[in-house]
Order: C-alpha cells, then structure tokens, then sequence
C-alpha cells in the first residue's frame, strides 16, 4: 500500500527551502569568487565558511570554536566516519552509543571497524553511570534532544559525562542535529562549550535547510584536527568550495536565522496539531519528550503490540516507526516515533484518525 501520510522522522519540510535566498548567495559567489576558488580547495573546508561557522554556532549554539577546529564535511554521516576512522588509528576500539539510537550511527561506527556499545537511555538522558562498564573511550550523544527517545540530558548527567570523558581521556562526540528547534524555550546549550578539549561537535544542515546540500560539520579539539582533515583530503580532497562559499554568505547575511524563525513557527504548529490530535482520538497515549525537533515520541499502553501497530497502520496508509526499531539491547517500552515536520496539519490530523482506529 503507498503511503498518503509518513510519519517518517528525521526530514525537515523541504518545501520551505529558501530557494531565493539561497540562489542569489549562489549566484553572487559564481560572480564574485575568484578563479582560486574553482581549483582544489583546503580539505578542512573553505575559510570563508569555517569563519562565519565559528561565529553562528558561538552565537547560538554557545560552542567554542576558533575557525582553525571546524572541518566541513558532506553531512553528519561523513564526519561520523572521518571521525571514526581517526579514532580507531588512534587505538580506539569501542564507542559507546545511546539506547535507543539512529540505525544509520551503529552502521557507520561499525563499517570503520569500531565496536558500538550499547548504553542505556532513561528519561534524563544517556546513563552515564553505566558507561564506566562499557570499556568505551568515545561516546556518541545527542544531549540536546535525544535521538529518537525526545529527551533532554539532565543538567547533573551533563556534569558527570564531563567528569567522565575528562577522568578517561576519552571523547564525546555530540551530535547536535536538531537544537535550533526548541518550540517551549531556548535550548540548553552545546555541551562542547563546557569541555571543548573533549567533545567533537557535529552540526548540519540537513534538518534546518535540506539533506540534499550534504553540508555538516565539526569542531575538533586541536589534537584531533589533522587527522580528520588527513581523512576528508583522502575520502574525497575536499568539499565542494562553490556552495561552502554560498552558505558563507547566506549564514552572514542572517538568511539562515530568518528561515529557522519561519520553520519553528510552522513546524512548531503541526506539533501543537499533533498532541492536540493524539488528545482527542487516542486518549490512552502519552507523548513523552520536550517540545523540540522535527518528531515526537507516542508512548503506547503496555499491553499494546507495537510491531502490529506498525503494520496495521502501514495496511491503512500510514506510515509510523516504532521505538523497537531503534533499540539495541534494552528493551523500550511500546512507543513510536513520529515525525511531523514534513506533514501539513491537515495530513497529522487525518493520519491521527487512522492511527486512533488501528489502536
Ligand atoms: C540523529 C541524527 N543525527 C544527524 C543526522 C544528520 O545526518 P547528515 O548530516 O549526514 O544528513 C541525522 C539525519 O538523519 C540524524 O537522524
């Protein structure tokens, strides 16, 4: 059965991709750039970029990077790789990794030869008290909104993941996909500005622009910075310079900040839409997690049969995710994970229905 509704977590409406924005940044960067730039560029990135990078992610984000730490990247999944890669020349061995988490994460971990070790989640976070057994001496966490389970890490889980990393010498590799969309309050900040000598920070534009640019990046402690640019000249000499140097002008020009303003807006109401659905046609449900992101998730009652709630709402048209397919070794309680960003409000209101029917 095709799909009329998806509630495919993880995309952003691209259909609210600036595109005049961003093609008057591309084309003043075709006019403008000199012929220099049309050559092989510097594997960390374009200058340009990591400059206006630095000061956006200080701003918003509280992180600490000197443009000299940022390296561009095509994606999180890129950088996730070089980063791995890295590590394990270095004599890393495991890293640990959020239970639940992203599939795609484990598989990239693992194809660098890596062992991801699985570490439980509860509703302040990351356990960090179970990763002294995990024999990990890198850690990859999603602290400003846990990936898929929606929380937050708690101001004391912050502190002792910090006293951990630095205790072990180890790295925490943030993963900051989607903090520019906190819809209650600000968000909290990076936790790379409170131990930048020990947190990678990975950013991208994938959930605030589109996938489609394959534009991330990172900030690296300086003693991990070469490897990773030895690593991204060897994967591919570089990122290409021409839309570097158009997102350069678009984060300086404030074209970013006015889009996030608009998208929040919007994307802030078809999550009011969802919960409000989710009230009224499926009482017994619980939505767990902040007001944050691009998805929720649905905590289903505990009799309930997550995996045939999937299918059936599939039978029907409707795609939904269950929290099991994230899982690793814990077992979750039945929940799904929903994403709306990408659905009208009339879309989540009529996928709601359905979904009310098959619970
Ligand atoms: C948890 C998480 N982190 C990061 C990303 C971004 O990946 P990329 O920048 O490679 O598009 C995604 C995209 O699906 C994600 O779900």
């Amino acid at each position: 059965v095709p799909l009329r509704h998806d509630f495919r977590p993880g995309v952003p409406d691209v259909t609210l991709f600036p595109r005049g924005a961003w093609s008057g940044a591309l084309r003043r960067t075709l006019r403008e750039a000199p012929d220099v730039a049309l050559g092989y560029g510097d594997p960390h990135g374009a200058a340009e970029l990591r400059g206006a990078l630095s000061s956006y992610l200080g701003r918003v984000r509280g992180v600490v990077a000197d443009p000299s730490q940022i390296l561009i990247c095509t994606g999180f999944a890129q950088g996730l790789g070089l980063l791995c890669r890295s590590l394990r020349a270095a004599g890393v061995e495991r890293v640990a990794v959020e239970d639940p988490t992203h599939p795609g994460q484990r598989a990239i971990i693992a194809h660098a030869g890596l062992l991801a070790v699985p570490v439980p989640v509860d509703e302040d976070g990351l356990r960090v008290d179970a990763l002294a057994h995990s024999g990990a001496q890198a850690v990859l966490v999603t602290p400003a909104h846990q990936f898929p389970s929606g929380v937050v890490l708690a101001p004391a889980r912050r502190a002792a993941l910090i006293a951990w990393v630095r205790h072990r010498n180890a790295v925490v590799i943030e993963d900051d996909y989607d903090a520019e969309y906190r819809y209650d309050r600000a968000p909290v900040g990076a936790l790379q500005g409170l131990a930048p000598d020990h947190v990678v920070y990975a950013g991208s534009a994938s959930k605030t622009l589109a996938p489609a640019l394959r534009l991330g990046w990172m900030v690296a402690p300086a003693r991990l910075v070469e490897a990773l640019a030895a690593a991204k000249h060897h994967d591919d000499l570089g990122s290409p310079t021409l839309e570097q140097l158009a997102f350069a002008r678009f984060l300086e020009a404030g074209h970013l900040d006015h889009h996030l303003r608009r998208a929040r807006a919007i994307y802030r109401s078809r999550r009011d839409g969802l919960v409000r659905s989710l009230a009224r046609q499926a009482p017994a449900v619980r939505v767990q997690g902040i007001a944050a992101g691009l998805h929720a998730v649905v905590r289903l009652p505990d009799s309930t049969d997550e995996v045939a709630v999937v299918a059936a709402a599939k039978e029907r048209g409707v795609g939904v995710y269950g929290i099991s397919e994230y899982a690793l070794d814990c077992a979750h309680p039945p929940a799904l994970v929903l994403g709306y960003a990408a659905l009208t409000e009339s879309a989540i209101a009529a996928g709601i229905a359905t979904l009310a029917r098959v619970l």
